[in-house]
């Protein structure tokens, strides 16, 4: 028996960018049905740990073509400049509506909206409500969803695999984690917002449920992914755990010093050398990298770090804009930033690749679209600014949403007979792999490995050979993970298969990510090659898309759509 729940629009992913698609989906459409499946209660998906803010131009000092700008040279010129415009005019409006929902944006003393400085951003432009952003933008999507009867929520379904005809998807298979059940949802349009999946790697400011499950399920089914390459380290993560110490931290006033002392990125040239810690996100973690290589880190239990430094900025300050930033200090490394300084070092923090979507989230499957991390709309090219991936979500969510009710119109439904059977077909296939006892391998051994294997090729600095490695590692650990062995072969919250199907969507995202990076042979924005240090626009100013294919991923390329923003060095 396999259960069936009917609507028009499925979306995968109970984040802002979900949430916000959901919503734009019922505004747009009163008769419009959403179901919105989660693994997770939507409470807590990874938005709700976002901290310092999301970007849109608010001041008077500020413009459009300011934030423009500034997104197409964080991008190292590899972002879509339609794409960008539009991301950049629809921002300030996505953000007042947000507070029109109950988002308790900091206000100035005046009551205008506050706005703090962020890196690579020339004025301050990011929103923040103290530093619990994600927290707040979260409740008020959920609160708002709410209200509206017609988006009815799965949580705590895994989904299996998406269930395509020739002209479009229908539907989904998901597991309910509660009873082990397969079941099938029907749909005429699918919005892929699941988040993106920085647990492919061993260090990361993302929570567990970052396993890239969007991306493997489009990537497995003809959509190509895009950009995967370009994988962000944050500066400021805390040793050991990786919990994000937010960028607002540097944007309040905060310092990065290194074993001697010393304020290092004063010296450091961007270019024009005087942005220190309000530069962008690749050149600040780099800048990082090499003074622990030229000696002047500080050895701790995780590997060297160096100390953010907030003592000056004082304790009433440090309560009132960053109160989380003290609670994390204190409680995961011990340490009071109103008296002493954070160990902190780069952390992989966000993938500006992903889903290759048109700027209506549109895949190149007939209504299977994709939103936020998930996606690669292209705003974020080969490096993302801090605080304008929120935003993202909300912009492209909304966009998606109503895209997807107007598809939605001129789509058929799926034929009922055999999306049921391929639930039951499904069905036979989880409970076969669990508590599957026959077999050579160990999930926690493959994840590790491939965990390992990724940092050593695709970290901060990579080259050739240690890439090619990765290439190779990941090929075969995937041959591994064929012949991994289950132990529980109980029905209810199994948390085993989950984490077995959630491996296997990783080492699909690992495939990509290694094999996008081993093809570009320059260096671009968080891309950054020993052996190629260079940009190279002759060459490579394209879109890297990486296809599935069982005997081995496929490279091509698309066009970069430019503007009226030429490509230019990248200074800061
Ligand atoms: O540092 C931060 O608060 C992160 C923000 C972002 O990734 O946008």
């Amino acid at each position: 028996m396999v259960d069936v729940h009917k609507h028009d629009i499925i979306i995968v992913g109970g984040g802002a960018a979900g949430l916000r698609a959901a919503i734009a989906a019922v505004e747009a459409d009163p008769q419009v049905s959403v179901a919105l499946v989660s693994k997770v209660y939507p409470m807590r998906s990874h938005t709700v740990s976002a901290e310092g803010g999301a970007a849109a131009v608010a001041r008077p000092d500020d413009s459009l073509e300011m934030h423009g700008y500034d997104t197409v040279k964080g991008s190292d010129f590899l972002g879509d400049q339609d794409v960008i415009e539009y991301f950049v005019e629809e921002a300030p409006k996505e953000l007042t509506r947000l507070e029109h929902w109950g988002c308790p944006w900091s206000r100035n003393d005046d009551g205008s909206v506050a706005t703090r400085a962020f890196g690579g951003m020339t004025t301050k432009r990011t929103w923040y409500a103290s530093d619990k952003v994600g927290f707040h933008m979260l409740h008020s999507l959920f609160q708002h969803s709410m209200q509206f009867d017609r988006i009815v929520r799965y949580d705590e379904r895994f989904v299996t695999q998406l269930l395509i005809e020739d002209d479009g998807i229908k539907g989904v298979s998901a597991l309910d984690v509660r009873t082990g059940n397969i079941e099938v949802f029907q749909a005429r349009a699918v919005i892929l917002a699941t988040g993106g999946g920085g647990k492919i790697f061993p260090f990361t400011t993302n929570g567990n449920i970052k396993t890239g499950d969007g991306m493997a399920l489009a990537y497995r089914n003809g959509v190509p992914l895009k950009d995967m390459e370009f994988v962000q380290y944050h500066p400021t993560g805390l040793p050991g755990t990786g919990i994000l110490i937010t960028e607002a931290t540097r944007g309040e006033g905060g310092h990065l010093i290194n074993s001697e002392g010393e304020r290092f990125l004063v010296a450091y040239d961007y270019g024009v050398g005087n942005k220190a810690e309000l530069g962008p996100r690749d050149m600040i973690s780099r800048a990082i990298i090499q003074e622990i290589e030229a000696g002047r880190g500080l050895p701790g239990t995780y590997g060297e770090y160096v100390h953010l430094d907030l003592r000056h900025l004082g304790e009433d300050k440090i309560m009132k804009r960053l109160p989380f930033v003290r609670e994390l200090a204190t409680t995961y490394v011990g340490v009071d930033p109103v008296t002493t300084p954070i160990p902190i070092r780069p952390v992989v923090h966000y993938m500006m690749g992903g889903v290759d979507t048109d700027i209506d989230g549109l895949t190149r499957v007939g209504g299977l679209f994709a939103a936020g991390e998930t996606a690669c709309v292209s705003l974020n090219g080969a490096n993302r600014l801090g605080s304008n991936s929120l935003t993202e979500c909300l912009v492209f969510g909304a966009r998606a949403g109503q895209r997807a009710v107007a598809l939605s119109k001129e789509t058929s439904d799926g034929n009922d007979v055999a999306l049921r059977k391929r639930g039951f077909e499904e069905q036979e296939r989880i409970d076969t792999l669990r508590g599957k006892k026959k077999g050579g391998e160990k999930l926690s051994h493959v994840r590790r490995e491939m965990t390992t294997s990724m940092e050593r090729g695709c970290g901060v600095y990579r080259t050739q050979d240690t890439m090619d490695a990765t290439v190779q590692e990941i090929a075969q650990l995937k041959g591994r993970f064929a012949d991994i062995a289950l132990q529980d072969d109980s029905r209810v919250f199994n948390t085993e298969i989950i984490a077995a199907l959630e491996l296997g969507n990783m080492l699909d995202v690992a495939e990509a990510v290694a094999n996008s990076a081993a093809y570009r042979k320059e260096s671009r924005g968080a891309h950054t090659r020993r052996d190629h240090p260079t940009r190279d626009d002759q060459n490579y100013l394209h879109h890297t898309l990486v296809h599935f294919d069982p005997a081995g991923p496929r490279i091509d390329t698309s066009q970069v759509r430019l503007g009226h923003w030429e490509p230019e060095e990248r200074k800061y």
